[in-house]
């Protein structure tokens, strides 16, 4: 299966004080990125380098879309001729592209395509966007950004493995990458397949919250702005070579977490009509119990996550848009921050 690759003319290069290119940026926390940049550096051109998988949305990023500092180009990050030109500033590209690989292919081939075109283009900073998952479970140590590797499932191994190729760039030549590892974040315009737009979701069409196993694993969540500042403090002062863990305290179970959005959406604080709205099913192969980590490193660059979970989650179940339409719940995501010289 083939998709085509188009992009518009990226304008003068010597209009902007910088380009910045975000990979990913019709996805969920990317185009939080996006607008937020778009809106606050107008001196900024922002290019949006998206291959439009099943979990985008380009109404996502409606509200800046016809902004003379932005531009969307559909592709692949993967396919290595097409983000050269990227980088090399191309203008008229048409180009097509095979799709069909799987998340692994997009996060691991696709990161090392964009770390070494992003390398030769001498970019000045790279961000690569990894997970808190890439530590494994734990349930009393906390993490920090020297702690191993110790990814349990396919997803997170694949993070780590990216990581490894970012990581070797600087090793290796010195090219200017950082790493941020960050722990779940929610807020509106997430696709269903993550825990807190798919309880969501499944609540608005009566349908009950379902639960792997006992539902006591607990997870920390930042809501989208946070992060978002979180990856502006990094861009702005994050040390080439580091890694910055992007947490917070606020931690919930997932039964909990079910029970907030119960009571949420369907106005009931008693526990047994509560009950009625949770489906416990098997659990996970592996199911991290917790990933507790330290976020000291970032927190010393001055950033601290705002938005109080209360206020953070009532926005996000009023603003939420329905995503169901599509069909595959598959997950492939890349988001990377590649910031071009002027
Ligand atoms: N959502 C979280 O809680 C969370 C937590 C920690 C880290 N992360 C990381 O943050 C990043 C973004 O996560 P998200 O939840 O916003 O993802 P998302 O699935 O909502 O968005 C991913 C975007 O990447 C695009 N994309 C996929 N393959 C592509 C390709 N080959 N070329 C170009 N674009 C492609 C998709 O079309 C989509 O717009 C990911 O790298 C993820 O690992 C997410």
């Amino acid at each position: 299966m083939s998709s085509a690759g188009r992009a518009e003319p990226l304008g003068p290069p010597s209009s902007f004080a910088k380009r910045l290119l975000v990979t990913g940026g019709a996805g969920f926390i990317a185009s939080h990125v996006i607008v937020s940049l778009v809106e606050d550096y107008p001196n900024y051109m922002i290019i949006n380098l998206d291959k439009l998988d099943y979990c985008a949305s380009l109404k996502n990023l409606e509200t800046i879309s016809n902004k003379q500092n932005y531009k969307f180009i559909q592709g692949d990050i993967c396919n290595s001729h097409f983000v050269k030109l990227v980088l090399a500033f191309s203008l008229f590209l048409d180009l097509s592209f095979v799709r069909a690989f799987e998340f692994t292919y997009v996060n691991v081939y696709g990161t090392h395509v964009l770390v070494s075109a992003a390398h030769e283009a001498r970019v000045e900073k790279f961000i690569y966007v990894s997970t808190d998952e890439v530590y494994g479970g734990s349930l009393d140590k906390e993490f920090d950004e020297s702690s191993p590797k110790q990814p349990t499932n396919p997803y997170a191994s694949s993070k780590a493995a990216a990581e490894c190729f970012v990581q070797s760039y600087w090793e290796r030549y010195k090219f200017p990458a950082v790493i941020t590892r960050s722990s779940n974040v929610y807020g509106p315009h997430q696709y269903p397949e993550k825990v807190i737009p798919k309880f969501i979701s499944l609540l608005q069409h009566n349908r009950k919250c379902c639960i792997h196993g006992s539902g006591l694993q607990t997870r920390n969540f930042l809501y989208a702005t946070d992060v978002v500042e979180a990856f502006l403090t990094v861009l702005k002062k994050g040390k080439p070579g580091e890694i910055y863990n992007i947490g917070t305290n606020f931690e919930m179970s997932v039964l909990q977490l079910a029970k907030e959005l119960i009571q949420l959406i369907k106005e009931t604080s008693s526990e047994s009509e509560m009950e009625t709205w949770v489906d416990y099913v098997n659990d996970r192969p592996t199911n991290d119990m917790r990933y507790p980590m330290k976020s000291e490193k970032i927190q010393g660059l001055g950033w601290r996550p705002k938005v109080p979970w209360k206020e953070g989650i009532k926005k996000t179940s009023m603003l939420y848009c329905d995503f169901l339409h599509k069909i595959q719940m598959r997950n492939a995501s890349v988001f990377r921050i590649v910031l071009v010289l002027p």
